[in-house]
């Protein structure tokens, strides 16, 4: 019986599949590797670490000599694609993470965004249906609170006020969840997380666009005047949650899964300083459209329902990526 994970070469699903592996699951991973948000040769240096195969060069299709890991370079939008996989395998679990993820980049993209994240979320409901796969973790996001003003975000508010086109996007997956789990009985769960970090993590996102800046003397640019605070998750935590998730499937649930401690981005760059030994130059910038200045997670439904337990503290996420990102660039003096 197997895992199939689809975004698996991305930064979360190349984490989870290494979970997966390391339990004894066999792992059908589905990645389209495109370059939109970043490029692909980190997703293809990821494969090679679940590999442990320096030489891997990406194919169509492709097992670890074990075979328990399958790597597919496939779109999630091709139904009739995911099917013939899927006939391949006997798949009891679907961990669906692939998407296109960043809010700024759905606002110049809109349409991207809605074909992956919508219509290619929807055939890998369907994939659950036809294939009669019981069980779907599926990944939201915190940014589904967009307008909510209350803090800490609790799962039982009403979010009827996304920002982004890609808030709107993963809403409405969490939607299409409740209707594959009422008309099919799918167990559905969806998990909301919160700014992902770590090791292996997405140039897009702000802690790797931050050390490469530091290290190259380039300014950062800080949105809303510095003003903004947000609830950073470390990588391990999420896949532990995400493990947990998969282990106890529930008939339709959504959990937040964040770190439960608000860091200011002050807080935030002035450890990435310490862990370079070197000060950022700073530009300060207005708050960008589709942003939110602060996100807060109330993850007490995740800690009781799924016995969900963040660990680490932004001092030692900061210090783990920066010795990855030192280590992957073959960085030695990052001053
Ligand atoms: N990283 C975060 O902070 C964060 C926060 C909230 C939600 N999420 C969600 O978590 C999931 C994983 O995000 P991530 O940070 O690992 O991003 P990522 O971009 O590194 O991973 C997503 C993966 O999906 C793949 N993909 C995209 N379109 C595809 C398609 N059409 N067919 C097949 N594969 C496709 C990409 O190639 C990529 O490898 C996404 O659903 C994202 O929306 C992430």
């Amino acid at each position: 019986m197997g895992v199939l994970v689809t975004g698996g070469a991305g930064f979360i699903g190349s984490w989870v599949s290494k979970a997966l592996l390391e339990q004894g699951e066999e792992v059908i991973l589905i990645d389209d590797f495109n370059d939109f948000n970043y490029k692909s040769t980190l997703k293809d240096d990821r494969i090679r670490i679940l590999l442990n195969e320096s030489k891997y060069r990406r194919k169509k299709r492709y097992h670890s000599s074990d075979k328990k890991l399958w790597i597919y370079h496939a779109d999630i939008r091709d139904e009739k694609k995911l099917r013939d996989i899927a006939k391949q395998h006997k798949i009891e679990k679907i961990c669906h993470l692939g998407a296109r993820a960043g809010v700024r980049r759905s606002l110049q993209y809109p349409k991207v965004y809605y074909d992956v994240n919508i219509f290619g979320t929807l055939n890998v409901f369907q994939l659950a249906v036809q294939q009669k796969i019981p069980s779907l973790v599926y990944a939201s996001s915190s940014s589904v609170y967009g307008g909510v003003k209350e803090l800490p975000f609790k799962e039982t508010m009403k979010i009827d006020n996304p920002l982004s086109p890609y808030a709107a996007t993963k809403k409405a997956g969490e939607e299409m969840a409740a209707v594959f789990h009422n008309l099919y009985g799918i167990n559905m769960t969806g998990l909301r997380f919160f700014t992902v970090y770590g090791p292996w993590g997405r140039p897009d996102m702000a802690l790797y666009e931050f050390t490469e800046k530091i290290i190259a003397g380039k300014p950062i640019p800080v949105y809303n005047q510095g003003d903004m605070q947000r609830d950073f998750t470390y990588v391990t935590d999420i896949v532990q949650g995400v493990i947990k998730a998969l282990e106890k499937p529930y008939p339709y649930e959504i959990f937040n899964l964040g770190n439960a401690r608000t860091e200011k981005l002050s807080t935030f760059i002035a450890c990435i300083e310490k862990e370079l030994g070197k000060k950022a130059e700073k530009i300060l910038l207005p708050l960008q459209p589709g942003d939110v200045p602060k996100t807060s997670a109330d993850i007490s439904k995740a800690r009781k329902l799924l016995g969900y337990q963040p660990r680490t503290t932004i001092e030692q996420g900061i210090a783990a990526f920066v010795e990855w990102y030192k280590e992957y660039h073959k960085i030695k003096d990052a001053r």
